[in-house]
């Protein structure tokens, strides 16, 4: 397909780098899922406004073969966003840009970053649990799907006073394909039975549904990728209260870079969502450290008395 110095100069603004060869680009570089963060990563790679056509990357450097979606069909209520082709992309910019109405190309380019960032976003705001679980279960938005072997996507009592999250599967829950089924899992199961709850009675679920690679921390771009499945869960169980384990979910639920124990110890609110948080040490941290499980302790009761003082009751000891 040809392109026009106008449309060339909106992807260049954009940071989207394109390969041209004799008045045509490469339309393979926008076959695929690229969302931003692979447009960015192509150009940090290249630093370069030509890039070298996808046949010219070896395979594993090359984002496209990364991110190609799979060929299992997307089931019909996950409303796979259109794909993301060279002629959708240009028919936005033409759109965007009548050319008898001149705009600034970084104007245009920031309108079509964020058009791009929310084409990608499957919008589960709606979803009922049915529909969410199926969502999670074929989601392809970020490239951990490529290597989990389960999604994880939550368990419990859906309509539980409690929801604990913790930030991602590990090796045993890809496995089976549930939350917190390692060591930790067994020292959280004790959490909660000190303070009269037990797995059934309450709902677990992570920041990230799939497992980063050997166990890594979950980037930024994932978490947020993700938020929205989370989201969708917090607001379906509609929990009294939500108790964050971890540094890394907590930083990224309540958006600070504090470090964890400057945020034990107190009441937090997730923004949006209006629901009394605390947050506490991570189980794995506490086999690690023990010494640390007083404090534990201390969060958790604290975690009881907002339960009692939010609902007008007594702190619940019984399982729920
Ligand atoms: N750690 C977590 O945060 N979540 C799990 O599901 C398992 C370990």
């Amino acid at each position: 397909m040809p392109v026009t110095q106008q449309q060339l100069s909106y992807l260049n603004a954009m940071g989207i780098p394109v390969w041209v060869g004799r008045d045509t680009v490469d339309s393979a570089i926008f076959e695929t899922k690229a969302d931003r963060s692979t447009v960015d990563s192509i150009a940090q790679q290249q630093s370069v406004t030509q890039l070298a056509s996808p046949n010219q990357l070896p395979i594993q450097n090359n984002p496209i073969y990364q991110q190609a979606p799979s060929p299992q069909a997307p089931s019909s209520h996950t409303a796979q966003p259109p794909a993301f082709s060279t002629e959708n992309l240009f028919n936005a910019i033409d759109q965007a840009a009548p050319v008898n109405q001149p705009q600034s190309a970084s104007s245009i380019a920031d309108s079509l970053k964020e058009k791009i960032e929310k084409t990608e976003l499957i919008d589960s705001s709606s979803f009922d649990w049915q529909q969410l679980q199926q969502a999670v279960t074929d989601c392809q938005q970020c490239e951990l799907y490529n290597k989990r072997t389960h999604v994880v996507f939550g368990e419990g009592k859906q309509n539980s006073t409690w929801m604990i999250i913790g930030d991602a599967p590990k090796e045993e829950e890809d496995t089976q394909g549930r939350p917190f089924m390692d060591r930790s899992g067994v020292l959280l199961d004790n959490m909660l039975t000190a303070i009269g709850l037990d797995r059934p009675s309450v709902y677990l679920a992570n920041t990230l549904k799939c497992r980063p690679p050997n166990n890594r921390d979950p980037k930024k771009a994932e978490s947020k990728t993700c938020y929205g499945y989370l989201k969708r869960q917090i607001q379906l169980v509609n929990p009294t209260l939500i108790l964050i384990v971890g540094r890394i979910a907590a930083q990224h639920l309540l958006q600070t870079r504090e470090p964890l124990a400057r945020l034990r110890g107190r009441r937090h609110t997730i923004e949006e969502l209006n629901i009394p948080v605390v947050v506490t040490y991570h189980p794995a941290y506490l086999l690690r450290q023990p010494r640390d499980k007083y404090k534990s302790w201390q969060d958790l009761k604290l975690a009881q008395s907002i339960l009692a003082e939010v609902s007008g009751d007594q702190p619940k000891i019984q399982a729920q």
